[in-house]
């Protein structure tokens, strides 16, 4: 199908020269709103006079750091009838000591407070999916803690869900979490671009794609600031891999950085009105990032208007006055002056030494200033000067029940050659083979970590959902062990139990650890890379030998992302991803697995039949000795480049199957008032009721700058009734047509054809159609 629209539209667009400008104008007040969006505050705030509130909040402040005050406590505490009188205020009464206290941590996780002013520390947490366990104020595990919490999916499962709203959903269980452990800040969302399938940290980063990051990550923030409590966007900028994180250089040209790397922060704090940004370990184009001018005061702060507070990553600070001077705020990390065990808050780059800077004149007092008003800013947002932020609640059915959802619009069906859904009658044996199958996940990966309230695994969703009447056989078929291959004896006991099976499970993939320990990490963890994409531990011979007992064996895998499936892919005849889905992932794989549930993920990064197809090894290639990590690859990040260069996937960017299929019609393209319309009709043509991601791809047909040969520029997940249609209407505005030019330092609109495509995946078009702007 083919729709030529010629529009009228183009005049008005022709001399378009879409500038940064006009972006920036909406960025306007966003730290006030999410400052004022508390009704109760607003309505204070109105009522009140500058003398009282400082009365009141001195009285206040003294409740410390937790700011746990249900509503009929707050109603007692005055709030300030001005925020930035109030921070002039308390500006003009501290000392420069009492200020820099406030620039540095004063704990693992807390920054400074001033007691005398009634200024309490900032209390936070990671982060990203889910609030982790109590560390203390030294890292030290408290004992007894009640802390166990609602353990989400990981960051690629939910940007697997491709709904905006579950976005909003997961940052809202989050915040309220957040708040009722008494914490100011989640250390989340992690939105760096998925840029290489070797990085560590992939599980906790969203996608390859700048707008589909930006979209979810823009619900993540707004659903975590709505209750009361500050997300922290991490981590700022391209730490796109673990290896010598703290030294690698990133080099990117200009319009990489603009059009790839920078559109997921952008909206988090333009459009989420994101309080808090973390600055990350690595350096870009030869400054660390937390010491970076470019990054921090002229784009962050400068050009997109950021009016919160940048927070170094833990320990990512090397030096004072480029520090200070580049417009880092917080200076967290624990790992400097170390004195039996214990840190020495004062030896930190941003504390004693920064009040040398100032007292000998080499930087100004107002340059401390700026950071206290922000810090301040951010506490009067996130309620610490009135109590009054909602409690929050914890581990509630509620929250267990969004988890499930996430997870259960999380798995992606990646093939399916009828074996799925397992079909009930006649099922009298299910072997489960593999040793993911019966583990748990949530306690491993570094700082992401969470301790679970509870963890389904594969093996107990697949058993409470058989019931008794099904015979559940479990063999293990691999160790999960540093130096374990294969295993003959576990393949025999694994063989054994699918050639007896009317229906065969394997549940493999990647771990995040060996152990429970933070830093017994492993494949997907932070501080370090995975070797290569292969499967550990033997997989790909037992997954072999499972397969030629029992050709009805669906091969589940949790995993961040990709991993080399050419040994068995061919003769696998049901492939399903199912990341690592929090603490109800195993029932919600179960339940797909059984056709309860419908799969409707669609995969937010290419998956490369080989780590060489990937452009970061293709185009460039990971850091040597020399600590240089260039993108030579440029624009052409996932399907970009797979697209672009003509390179087959294993499995397509968007891609995803379901048991029912869809039929994409009427496709029209129209000038509306803020862009192209596009519409088109969805209907669901199979027998179940079912979800499809309709996405919508442009080209530009003809550009005087290289770009990508298409690119996402919106979607809509739609839920559909077998036989029921659904007309949808999606919104191309002048970004989804403007590249960055560099030699104009903005965006550009050029006129031309364009061609938008409509498609179930990257690969999947059903139907395209050109506008002429
Ligand atoms: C990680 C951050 C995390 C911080 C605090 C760092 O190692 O990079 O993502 O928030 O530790 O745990």
């Amino acid at each position: 199908m083919s729709i030529v629209t010629r529009s009228p539209r183009a005049s008005a667009r022709m001399s378009a020269n879409l500038r940064c400008e006009k972006l920036a104008s909406r960025k306007a007040s966003i730290l006030l709103r999410a400052t004022f969006s508390d009704r109760s505050l607003r309505r204070t705030i109105q009522a009140m006079r500058f003398p009282t509130y400082l009365t009141a909040a001195l009285g206040l402040l003294v409740v410390g750091t937790s700011c746990r005050a249900p509503a009929d406590e707050a109603a007692l505490v005055d709030a300030p009838a001005d925020v930035e009188a109030h921070i002039d205020s308390l500006l003009a009464q501290m000392t420069l000591q009492e200020k820099v206290d406030m620039i540095h941590a004063s704990s693992s996780f807390t920054s400074g407070g001033v007691e005398r002013l009634g200024i309490p520390e900032i209390v936070m947490s990671d982060g990203p999916h889910g609030v982790r366990h109590e560390h203390g104020r030294d890292w030290e595990k408290v004992v007894g803690a009640e802390d166990a919490s609602t353990y989400l999916p990981v960051g690629t499962a939910l940007a697997a869900t491709w709904n905006k709203d579950l976005g909003y959903e997961f940052g809202r269980v989050l915040g309220r979490e957040t708040a009722y452990r008494g914490k100011d800040v989640i250390l989340g969302p992690g939105i760096n671009i998925i840029r290489d399938p070797l990085n560590g940290r992939n599980f906790e980063y969203l996608t390859e794609d700048p707008y589909l990051n930006a979209r979810m990550a823009v619900g993540y923030v707004k659903g975590v600031q709505d209750q009361g409590v500050a997300v922290s966007v991490k981590h700022y900028i391209a730490n796109s891999l673990e290896y010598e994180r703290k030294e690698v250089n990133v080099e990117m040209d200009e319009r990489t950085f603009r059009e790839i790397y920078l559109p997921g922060f952008k909206a988090a704090v333009q459009e989420g009105g994101a309080l808090t940004v973390m600055a990350a370990y690595n350096r870009f184009r030869g400054d660390w990032c937390a010491q970076s001018e470019f990054l921090l005061d002229e784009v962050l702060k400068g050009e997109l208007g950021f009016e919160g507070l940048v927070m170094s990553d833990w320990s990512a600070v090397n030096d004072t006055l480029e520090a200070v001077q580049a417009g880092l705020d917080i200076e967290m990390g624990t790992e400097l002056g170390q004195e039996g065990g214990k840190a020495d808050y004062d030896a930190f780059y941003m504390a004693d030494s920064a009040i040398e800077l100032v007292e000998s004149g080499t930087v100004a007092e107002e340059v401390i200033d700026d950071k206290v008003r922000r810090i301040l800013r951010v506490m009067h947002a996130v309620h610490k000067f009135t109590g009054d932020r909602p409690q929050g609640a914890y581990n509630t059915p509620e929250h267990q029940a969004a988890a499930r959802k996430i997870a259960d619009e999380s798995i992606v069906l990646l093939k399916n050659d009828g074996l799925l859904p397992l079909r009930r009658e006649g099922l009298k044996t299910v072997a489960v083979i593999g040793a993911n199958a019966n583990r748990k996940h949530a306690g491993g990966g570094g700082s992401s970590q969470v301790k679970a309230y509870y963890e389904i695994t594969a093996l107990q969703g697949l058993r409470d959902l058989l019931g008794d009447d099904v015979e559940v056989t479990y063999a293990p078929g691999y160790s999960v062990a540093p130096d374990a291959v294969v295993d003959a004896a576990l393949i025999r006991e694994a063989t054994d139990a699918a050639a007896a099976a009317d229906a065969v499970v394997y549940v493999g993939g990647l771990i995040h650890g060996y152990t429970d320990e933070w830093n017994d990490n492993a494949y997907d963890a932070e501080f370090l890379d995975k070797p290569d994409m292969m499967l550990p531990f033997g997989q790909d011979e037992l997954i072999l030998a499972v397969l030629a007992a029992n050709p009805n064996t669906v091969i589940a895998l949790q995993s961040g992302g990709p991993v080399d499936m050419r040994a068995w892919e061919p003769a696998a005849k049901a492939i399903v991803q199912a990341w690592y889905g929090g603490m109800d992932g195993g029932a919600a794989l179960a339940a797909v697995l059984l056709g309860d549930v419908n799969p409707s993920g669609k995969l937010p990064m290419t998956f490369p039949a080989k780590l060489e197809d990937s452009p970061a090894h293709a185009l460039a290639s990971y850091p040597d000795e020399n600590l240089l990590i260039e993108h030579t690859e440029g624009l052409f990040v996932g399907y970009r480049y797979f697209d672009s260069y003509d390179v087959e996937p294993a499995f397509p960017f968007g891609h995803g199957l379901s048991f029912t299929s869809f039929e994409y019609s009427d496709l029209t393209l129209t000038e509306g008032e803020v862009g192209v319309e596009v519409r088109l009709r969805v209907t669901n043509t199979g027998p179940v009721a079912g979800a499809e991601v309709v996405q919508v791809y442009v080209s530009d047909d003809e550009s005087s700058l290289p770009r990508p040969v298409k690119e996402l520029k919106e979607f809509s997940r739609v839920e559909l009734a077998p036989g029921a249609s659904t007309d949808l209407t999606l919104v191309l505005g002048d970004e989804a047509f403007s590249y960055y030019d560099p030699d104009q330092s903005g965006w550009v609109l050029e006129p031309g054809i364009f061609t938008i495509h409509v498609g179930g995946s990257s690969r999947d078009i059903r139907a395209h159609g050109q506008v002429e702007l």
